[in-house]
């Protein structure tokens, strides 16, 4: 039975049973006790609970780990005490990282008078942040680089990711909320339920495909609501459990379609998280890096307000946006 079977069939049983009962549905969503809620419970398909899902998704066996050296970059990025040398080191290890870095170093947009030939020479043009961000990057996506589906393009699906990790981070920066590479870890790993509904639960993936291409106005998240009982955004916040990501981040994946801004439960803080990648996603998507149609380019007005609290129109905002462009490329060109 596959994993897509399981869940159906946990999901019939537990309907069947709370019908018997004439309960109340359980809720939908958190992934673990104190994982966030979705804004959107009540009106959700998926009626599992927490452990039911947990219970079906830890049957998948070989279930990517956390790239060890993104592990050390992230130390690094919170260490304080980290500077280039430190991050060239972990860098050098890794031949093809390395390579990576130095195509992205002497792109267009780094380009200097001489070619870069060492990580050091690509940490002083690049800065240490853009390094430690391209390390990051890079090494997840080296993760799930055998991961492919018809009508799936990995590096279209990247492109999106990369571009909402550097929009999440200016938005968190000129609405004063934080200038922090939390934002953009949280941006970069927002979608990252999709490459687990690609590679193990492959007919799910199809059958949105086939529903998107008579109707491609259709966002891959509403084919996921309407037709099936879990999403991208639960099964992306189960893997960010299992790589122990901070409870932010959980929280931007489990709720970047729906920021639950009118919750009491959770702190404005971490709503702000899910708001901000919320924007970025569809602001992404107005800019041409979108993807699959999954969040659609139109914005709530209040979710914007709470982000922005009166101080910027949209229009400043995508001004801001588009300032990111050649760097999102200059990124994207390592893919
Ligand atoms: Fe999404
Ligand atoms: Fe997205």
């Amino acid at each position: 039975m596959g994993l897509l079977d399981a869940i159906k069939r946990a999901k019939e049983q537990k309907i069947s049973a709370v019908a018997a009962v004439t309960a109340p549905l359980p809720h939908s969503g958190p992934l673990q006790a104190d994982a966030p809620v979705s804004a959107e419970d009540e009106h959700s398909p998926a009626v599992l609970g927490v452990e039911d899902l947990n219970k079906i998704l830890d049957s998948i066996q070989d279930i990517p780990t956390l790239p060890s050296i993104a592990n050390k970059v992230i130390q690094a990025i919170n260490d304080p005490q980290s500077n280039s040398k430190h991050i060239a080191d972990i860098v050098k290890n890794d031949p093809a990282l390395t390579a990576r870095l130095l195509k992205v170093s002497n792109s267009a947009y780094y380009a200097g008078f001489s070619p870069c030939t060492s990580v050091q020479n690509a940490i002083t043009r690049m800065g240490l942040m853009q390094i430690k961000r391209m390390v990051f990057s890079i090494s997840i996506l080296d993760a799930f680089d055998k991961y492919g589906a018809a009508g799936f393009n990995i590096k279209d699906f990247w492109k999106h990711s990369i571009a909402v990790a550097y929009n999440t981070r200016t938005i968190g920066k000129i609405s004063r909320f934080r200038d922090n590479e939390e934002l953009f870890t949280a941006g970069l790993l927002h979608d990252l339920g999709m490459l687990i509904i690609i590679k193990y639960m492959p007919e799910m993936f199809d059958a949105i495909m086939k529903k998107r291409e008579i109707s491609p106005e259709i966002s891959f998240y509403e084919c996921e609501r309407a037709d099936f009982p879990i999403s991208h955004c639960e099964i992306g916040s189960w893997l960010s459990v299992r790589w122990q990501m901070s409870r932010e981040i959980q929280s931007v994946i489990f709720n970047h379609h729906n920021p639950p801004i009118d919750s009491t439960i959770f702190e404005k803080d971490i709503v702000m998280f899910s708001a901000i990648v919320y924007l970025a996603d569809r602001l992404s998507t107005r800019l041409e890096a979108g993807f699959l149609n999954d969040s659609g380019t139109e914005i709530d007005e209040r979710i914007f307000n709470f982000v922005f609290g009166g101080s910027s129109s949209e229009e400043e905002v995508v001004g801001h946006l588009l300032k990111n462009k050649a760097m999102i490329e200059a990124a994207v060109s390592a893919l």
